[in-house]
């Protein structure tokens, strides 16, 4: 046993200080104290500070609070304080497993990484950490991505079907072995690819050729058509839209087909209706055969469907889609139990005020009804305030990375119970890769670094398609919503700046 310190000063039930003969302990690390009644109780150390003693003695004194100790049933918090002037030793694995709840082997669990401050290795309980949905949150940059990729190995390692929203198109690096073996002696692990367990999908394969075609069926409701449609709709279009599906009902059809039926209508206005949907109809989305329930959720199995280079109502759209079409096919048990991943989770469910997305309301359903059917949900975002709340306070487990904006920590507290402000100045201070982990798969918040990756990380600069692109695809997929026209100006910027600054001598 280490001896670190003792304890100093006036002692609480869970808060006290300790005199330091150690000065190698950082903040943040475990300690343990023997309670004459409890026993061995955790505890953790929470700042530092060094100073000058009136007699000229360096003093190094630790704030910490009291975790818990293991009573005969359960992990209990101490309610009698520690004696006075008590010794403090380093916490050791058994203890810190026990209280924290971590499991021994890799066997069935997530390997996530090292605790910070002790070369522990954090094995999670799989179905603790993903079953009531999850959450990834963090600032831009700060790891969310890696650290998704790393539960994303851990899950496809044991066999559990994925779907993974992925608006950047960077999840397909997981079909290559990370090269940095270096950085991954510290995590004990060798470097993999997932090529064979991973298919990729994009409704858009001239941006993304490696990838499968993924066709979107045009089965719409009134909103959804309504949203997607290339211009504004008046009343009365919106009118003949309705009429036009209602005649299609339960029937299947094509955009063509939709196109017949309005043509039919005998409204003057339903001329820009079918331009709209000739518009629809041209961009190649919904080209090809559609793929089934089956195919994108098999065991072992991740299928990515990529919305790279799709405008945010097109990405909404088979977001919705699909999420739709998975639920119901669970809801029927024709699919295994999935986990379903939304990167940029803020443009799929925005909260209320921060725009709208016809997305947003399967979402909430699969959020709230989701975990009943082995529908399993992981949230990913740099706007956590951003979120709709109700489905941000449905993930049971958190993850959350290095976050700054004062909006967005609010958000998470308000989605955590028993947010604490030290666990808010915790985050503050995280650095890149570690994460603060929440929720039922741990007895307590623990702050984890997240290990490297068995394949690599996407780099833009790096990844090259294997495919070229085939002569015609060009022209078969096109842009939906055109862009304003911009006028040109008489005089460009640069001429105006020219004639003002750089006058001719
Ligand atoms: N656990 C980690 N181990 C090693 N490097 C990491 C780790 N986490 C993050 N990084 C580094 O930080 C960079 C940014 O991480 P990442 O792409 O996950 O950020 P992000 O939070 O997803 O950002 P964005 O919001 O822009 O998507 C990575 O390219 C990688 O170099
Ligand atoms: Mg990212």
């Amino acid at each position: 046993m280490q001896l670190i310190g003792t304890i100093y000063g006036e002692v609480k039930p869970t808060e006290f200080e300790i005199l330091l003969i150690n000065p190698n302990i950082e903040r943040g690390s475990y300690v343990k104290i023997d309670h004459e009644q409890y026993g061995w109780v955790l505890s953790k150390i929470d700042t530092i500070r060094r100073y000058i003693s009136a007699e000229d003695q360096e003093i190094t004194l630790a704030k910490a609070h009291a975790i818990a100790y293991k009573g005969e049933k359960s992990i209990l918090v101490p309610k009698i304080p520690f004696k006075p002037e008590e010794r403090v030793y380093l916490g050791d694995r058994k203890l810190i497993r026990q209280i924290l709840g971590l499991k021994k082997s890799k066997t069935n669990n997530i390997y996530l990484g090292l605790l910070e401050g002790h070369n522990l290795t954090v094995y999670l309980d799989v179905h603790k950490t993903i079953n009531k949905h999850i959450s990834v949150l963090a600032k831009t940059g700060a790891g969310k991505s890696y650290t998704v990729a790393v539960l994303l190995e851990e899950l496809l390692d044991k066999g559990i079907p994925i779907i993974i929203i992925d608006p950047h198109g960077e999840y397909s690096s997981l079909n290559y072995e990370n090269d940095d073996l270096e950085s991954m002696e510290k995590y004990e692990i060798k470097p993999k690819t997932y090529a064979n367990k991973v298919t990729e999908y994009s409704p858009d394969i001239v941006v993304n050729p490696d990838a499968k075609k993924l066709a979107i069926q045009p089965r719409f409701t009134l909103y959804e058509l309504i949203e997607i449609m290339p211009m504004r709709l008046n009343d009365v279009q919106k009118s003949i839209v309705y009429d036009s599906l209602k005649r299609l009902e339960g029937k299947e059809y094509s955009i063509q087909d939709l196109i017949n039926v309005v043509r039919m209508d005998d409204r003057r206005t339903k001329w820009k209706v079918i331009n709209g949907l000739e518009t629809l109809r041209d961009s190649g989305i919904f080209e090809g055969k559609a793929v089934t329930e089956e195919e994108l959720v098999k065991k072992g199995h991740a299928s990515i469907i990529n919305l790279k280079g799709l405008e945010p109502k097109i990405q909404q759209l088979v977001v919705t889609k699909i999420a739709r079409d998975l639920f119901e096919a669970k809801k029927l048990n024709k699919i295994p139990n999935l986990f379903f991943l939304i990167e940029e989770a803020h443009n799929f469910c925005p909260e209320r005020g921060f725009g709208e997305a016809m997305s947003s309301n399967i979402l909430r359903t699969v959020a709230s009804e989701g975990r009943k059917f082995g529908f399993h949900l992981g949230v990913v975002s740099q706007r956590p305030a951003r979120v709709d709340k109700n489905v941000l306070s449905q993930c049971n487990t958190q993850i959350i990375l290095k976050i700054t904006n004062p909006n967005d920590l609010r958000a998470i507290g308000q989605s955590i119970e028993g947010f604490t402000p030290g666990m808010e100045n915790d985050i503050r201070q995280l650095s890149v890769g570690h994460a603060l982990v929440v929720g039922e798969c741990v007895e307590q918040p623990i702050t984890v670094d997240i290990r490297t990756r068995k394949s690599r990380h996407y780099d833009a600069a790096r990844f090259t398609p294997k495919k070229e692109l085939e002569p015609g695809m060009i022209d078969k997929i096109k842009p939906i919503f055109l862009k304003e026209e911009v006028k040109p100006t008489k005089k460009s910027y640069w001429d105006k700046f020219k004639s003002i600054f750089l006058k001719e001598t």
